[in-house]
Formats: C-alpha cells, structure tokens, sequence
C-alpha cells in the first residue's frame, strides 16, 4: 500500500522514516513536507483537503494526518471513505476547545486542575481579582502552543486577560478563556492509539517547552524530549490507564465524538496524584520522535488497525531501550530568527528529523525556527541523551541554539 502522510515538521519525518520500515508499505508520500522529508519521501506540494483526498484516491494511498489544524478543519470529513489515520472535526474537539474538554472531563470525573470558563472580559478579570496565584490563562482555541499563561501574579493574569480576550492575540481562539488552577509537579507526555473503542498508550515521555536551560525562558513548541519518563511508574500508567485514558476514549464515544486517531495525554504527576493539563488530538513533536524510535511493532500495522477498528486484536511491543531527542534551532526563536543558513553535512549522522530545513542544489538550509531534531537510542536514559549530543556535536549552522540539560532537568 502506498502511504501519505499530512504535514511538514519534525512529527512527520518521524511518522515517514518510521513507516518505510514497514515491509507493507510501498511509496510515501509526504504534503507538503520539507527538505530533509524529501530525501525520505515523495514530497507533494498539495493543501487543499479536496485535492489531497484526490491525490490520495488516485495514488492508492492510506493517509496519516500530523497537524492539529488540518484536524480542526475537518481533514477526516473530506476524506470519507477513504482510508485515513485522523480523528474527525467532532472529535478532535477535545484539542481545539479547550473549555470543551475541561467540561468533558468534569462530566465523566477525569482528574484535572480547577476552573471556570468566561467569554466575557470584565467577569474574567473580577475572577482573576479574587483568586490566589498564581493562576493559569488558558486561550480556549489552538494558538500554536502559545495560548497558555502561567501568571505568577494578579499584573501577569490582567495582562494576558487583555491579550487574549481585547487585544487579541490569538484571533478567535481568545474569544472565550479558561482560568486554571495551578499544579505543581512532573509532566509527562502519554500518547496513545485510538480506534474509537480500544486505547493503547504508547511509550511515556517527557517534553521541555522553554527555549533555554534549566527551565527558563519563553515557552517553544518544544526543544527536546526523552522516553520514557523516569517519573512514569508502571503504578502510574495502571492508574491513569483506568482513571484517565480509557474514561476520555469511552467518554468521547458517550458524547457521540468516536475517536479514531492518537490522543495526546499532557499529565501533571502531582501530590494529590496524576491530572491531565491537556488532551492533543495528534501525535505529539517532538515526543514522536522519541516514542517511535522505541516501537518494534509494525506501525502501518497499527494506524491501519486503528482506522479499521480491530486496535484489540494487536499486540504492540516497545524496545526495553531509551531515546532522547535534541531540538537544533535558529538563534532567535521563538521570537524573530533569521533563515537561509547552509547546515553542515549531516549524511553520517543518525537519526536526524527534519523540521524546518529546504534543500537547494543538494544542499540543506535551515528553513523556519525548529530546524533540526537530532536522537540518540541507548539502553539506558543517559547513553540516549550522550548519543543524541554525540550527534549534535557534528551539525553546524549559523547561531544554532540548543538546550544542552535536555533529560537532565
Ligand atoms: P498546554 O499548552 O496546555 O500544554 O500548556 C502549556 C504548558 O503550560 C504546560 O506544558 C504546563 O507547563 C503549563 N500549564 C498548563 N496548565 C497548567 C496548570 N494548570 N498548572 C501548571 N502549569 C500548567
Ligand atoms: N510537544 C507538545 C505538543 O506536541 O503539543
């Protein structure tokens, strides 16, 4: 079977590398990709759901979605009957409304931090007044990861209640906001597959948002993971299994939104026990990275069953093994960065994930803020994260910037 896989980030070079194991799989297709993607698969320049789903029909492919917006749009909807790894717009709903999910999970008891919804500027700010910090504002909408405040004062929650909400930072996705109560604890990222009835979480990881050392700075969408986590204990995941996952899959399915598809589990461990911070409707970047490294089961196997709805008749299997993944990007982001910087041969390194690269005249430039996802694998945590700077030693562009404590802190 030929395969297409949606998108054009580091996720989506993983999810390709990954699939042309599979001994089922014939060509690969990738829309729109990116340069280094290109070396893997057969880029399509195609956005247009009508004409991806055209593409996908006419070239025999099964289809595997990476981005969140492509899923709020309706991308499953405008494939039907076509075979397609993504849940549908019903049901991705869990990611792109937030106060959706927070009602979900209020409903059917799932653990998560307090909070209240608002629409209206002038109550969320009175709400704000009387409450202790710090205290997190929540855009409602996807807003590239960047929807989220932690206020660590009353002046920190009035700003981002006006950023959001007057000013309009994120457009829409701000109209409405969630004010949340603030845990403190360990994240850990558990991505699971979905049939719409069985879930199957995968390896645990462990992401680090801030673009510099030691936790500091502004959030990214993420400058390096590690599998598995070494907070996530097997006691953990027997109780977020029956507490968490299996309740948000049966839940979705009770509110007439079957979920085909990965959920993104983003869970706090904290003293009162694990709570989920936020469901994603997709695979996670950079946690595929590292999860996928570890899968020794066939993975066109899987989403195929996933889509097809027998996730229960298949056993999935994980290496006994680490991996870390290092996120090389330009000087700058996630503010203003500069692109066009020839990147140093990277043919002998391995396990590199493309994110924002172009190819010209058979030379790699970087291409956007997250460049480069460079891996290592090892037995243990800290021989993947020595094999993975290993590599990141090797690779140079102008004003690279990486975090050097990723699976350290
Ligand atoms: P999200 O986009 O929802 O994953 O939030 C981004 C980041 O904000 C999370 O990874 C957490 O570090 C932080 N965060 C979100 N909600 C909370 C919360 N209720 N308490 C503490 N930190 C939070
Ligand atoms: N790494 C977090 C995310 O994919 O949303």
């Amino acid at each position: 079977m030929n395969v297409l896989v949606v998108g054009s980030g580091g996720r989506e070079h993983a999810l390709v590398r990954k699939l042309r194991e599979s001994p089922r799989v014939d060509r690969i297709f990738c829309a729109p990709g990116n340069g280094g993607i290109s070396l893997d698969a057969e880029c399509v320049d195609l956005r247009d759901f009508a004409e991806l789903a055209e593409f996908a029909k006419k070239n025999d492919a099964f289809t595997v979605v990476g981005p969140d917006d492509a899923l709020a749009d309706g991308i499953a909807e405008a494939f039907a009957g076509l075979p397609i790894f993504a849940p549908t717009k019903r049901a991705a709903i869990i990611e792109y409304s937030k106060s959706y999910s927070k009602a979900l999970m209020k409903k059917y008891n799932i653990p998560t931090a307090a909070y209240e919804v608002f629409d209206n500027y002038a109550d969320a700010l009175a709400y704000a007044r009387k409450s202790a910090h710090p205290l997190v504002v929540k855009a409602d909408g996807l807003a590239l990861g960047k929807g989220v405040t932690v206020c660590q004062n009353l002046k920190q929650s009035e700003d981002a209640l006006k950023e959001a909400m007057l000013d309009k930072k994120f457009g829409d996705s701000g109209d409405t906001v969630v004010i949340e109560e603030f845990l403190t604890g360990r994240e850990v990222s558990v991505l699971a597959f979905c049939d719409g009835k069985t879930i199957v979480p995968m390896a645990s990881a462990q992401d680090h948002k801030q673009v510099f050392d030691g936790n500091q700075g502004a959030n990214t969408g993420g400058m390096g993971t590690i599998s598995p986590s070494p907070y996530y204990t097997d006691e953990m995941a027997k109780t977020c299994f029956s507490e968490i996952f299996e309740p948000t899959l049966k839940a979705l399915a009770a509110e007439g939104r079957e979920f085909v598809g990965v959920l993104f589990f983003g869970l706090m461990i904290t003293a009162d026990g694990v709570k989920v911070i936020e469901y994603n409707a997709r695979f996670g970047d950079p946690e595929t990275q590292v999860v996928l490294l570890r899968l020794k089961t066939d993975l066109f196997d899987i989403l195929e069953a996933c889509v097809f709805g027998t996730l229960d008749k298949i056993k999935i299997e994980w290496e006994d093994n680490a991996a870390a993944c290092v996120i090389l990007a330009s000087g700058g982001y996630p503010q203003a960065y500069k692109k066009g910087y020839e990147i140093s041969e990277l043919s002998h390194v391995p396990n590199v994930f493309h994110a924002g690269t172009i190819v010209r005249d058979g030379k790699i430039f970087t291409n956007g803020g997250r460049v480069l996802g460079v891996a290592g694998v090892g037995d243990t945590l800290e021989k993947a994260v020595s094999a993975a700077y290993e590599g990141v030693s090797k690779i140079h562009f102008e004003g690279v910037h990486y975090r050097k404590d990723i699976g350290k802190v």
